[in-house]
């Protein structure tokens, strides 16, 4: 089936089908022979495994998501092993809110399809077992938070950005954070590999935990991918806005972090409302509307803690969050490698 008819038969936006039309259309997608002993490796808990196997999609039932669980499981194997570009990476966006529990599930369908592919890579490069069982355990994650965020099963309503790249070999989780592969580029080819620092929401954001987390991120990829020599770890999040200075105490673990990450200066963003449902969602687990984030929305946030009430104030005042992205370089005075031969 045509992916564009399949996606606007399924309900997604006129920017949802812009998205699925530059997938790579595929005829069909392997799913896995053993999918329970996949999805027990990835984290996913007994009721989570049992509304996925229930949400299998099949070509003749549910051709039309048939089609997008194949294209997006293309586009895993065409992106396979590669780092993100200088261009960045547009994550997966949310299927129609109703959806049924097989489109619910499409997106974890075509990361778990991807898994004996992923774990292949991994093997190859020496990546440690414990960082490949981490790093897929994203899958259970995303659904224990989509229950938490939306209120049932499935990865559906939220976009996704890092389990993509995660199931692709660009993004791995190394102790308390994530790091993603990414090229830098100056408009002359690639200029040189930083590592992207992420936050998984799995505990505490403790400073010695997260230290360790770098060091061992900087000895692995020296290790695994010695051709990409990192220059950097950059990190782009709610978490840097220094307006929440304003509001959390100095020895928090969010203001400790910032203090580790040299700021670069603001870039004004298109939509101001962005970084406010971005901060709702992946900072505080609550549902964000598509447009602004009213009056209703701020009412449902819980005001158990400091950040909680932070949100709120701050919005309430009519000022917005922001996104702010920090660097920190890796051993300036480190040896230069060979450089990559560019065309
Ligand atoms: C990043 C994170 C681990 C920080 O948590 P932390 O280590 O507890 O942070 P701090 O010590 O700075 O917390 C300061 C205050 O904010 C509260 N707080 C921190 N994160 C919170 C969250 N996700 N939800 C509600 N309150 C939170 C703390 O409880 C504390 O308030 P209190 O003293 O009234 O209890 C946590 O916010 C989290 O898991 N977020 C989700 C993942 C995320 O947003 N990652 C970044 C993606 S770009």
């Amino acid at each position: 089936m045509d992916l564009d008819r399949a996606a606007q038969h399924v309900g997604f936006s006129t920017v949802g089908r812009q998205w699925v039309r530059q997938l790579p259309a595929r005829d069909g997608v392997q799913l896995p022979d053993d999918p329970e002993s996949l999805m027990e490796y990835c984290g996913v808990v007994d009721d989570d495994r049992r509304a996925m196997l229930a949400a299998r999609p099949d070509p003749d039932k549910d051709p039309e998501w048939w089609t997008i669980v194949s294209a997006l499981a293309g586009s895993l194997e065409r992106d396979l092993e590669q780092p993100v570009p200088s261009t960045g990476f547009q994550g997966w966006p949310m299927v129609p809110t109703d959806s049924s529990p097989v489109g619910m599930f499409a997106g974890a369908w075509a990361l778990l399809s991807s898994l004996p592919r992923l774990v292949d890579v991994h093997g190859r490069r020496g990546v440690p077992e414990t960082v490949t069982r981490a790093t897929v355990s994203a899958l259970g994650g995303v659904m224990g938070s989509h229950r938490h965020i939306a209120g049932r099963p499935g990865v559906g309503l939220i976009p996704l950005w890092g389990p993509p790249l995660r199931f692709r070999g660009a993004d791995f989780e190394i102790g308390r954070h994530s790091f993603t592969r990414t090229q830098l580029g100056l408009g002359d080819g690639v200029a040189g590999h930083v590592l992207m620092v992420h936050v998984p929401p799995i505990g505490p954001l403790d400073p010695e935990t997260s230290e360790q987390s770098i060091a061992e991120a900087a000895r692995m990829f020296e290790r695994c991918y010695p051709e990409e020599p990192v220059s950097s770890f950059i990190c782009r999040s709610w978490l840097l806005d220094p307006q929440l200075a304003e509001y959390l105490p100095e020895d928090s673990n969010i203001l400790r972090f910032q203090r580790r990450f040299t700021l670069l200066p603001a870039v004004a963003s298109e939509d101001p409302h962005d970084d406010d449902r971005d901060m709702m969602r992946t900072g505080l687990s609550v549902f964000a509307p598509d447009g602004p984030v009213l009056a209703e929305d701020l009412a449902r946030v819980p005001q158990k803690t400091t950040l909680q009430r932070a949100f709120v104030t701050h919005l309430r005042s009519g000022r917005h969050w922001q996104k702010r992205t920090g660097l920190r370089c890796v051993a300036p005075d480190a040896p230069a490698r060979p450089a990559a031969r560019t065309a």
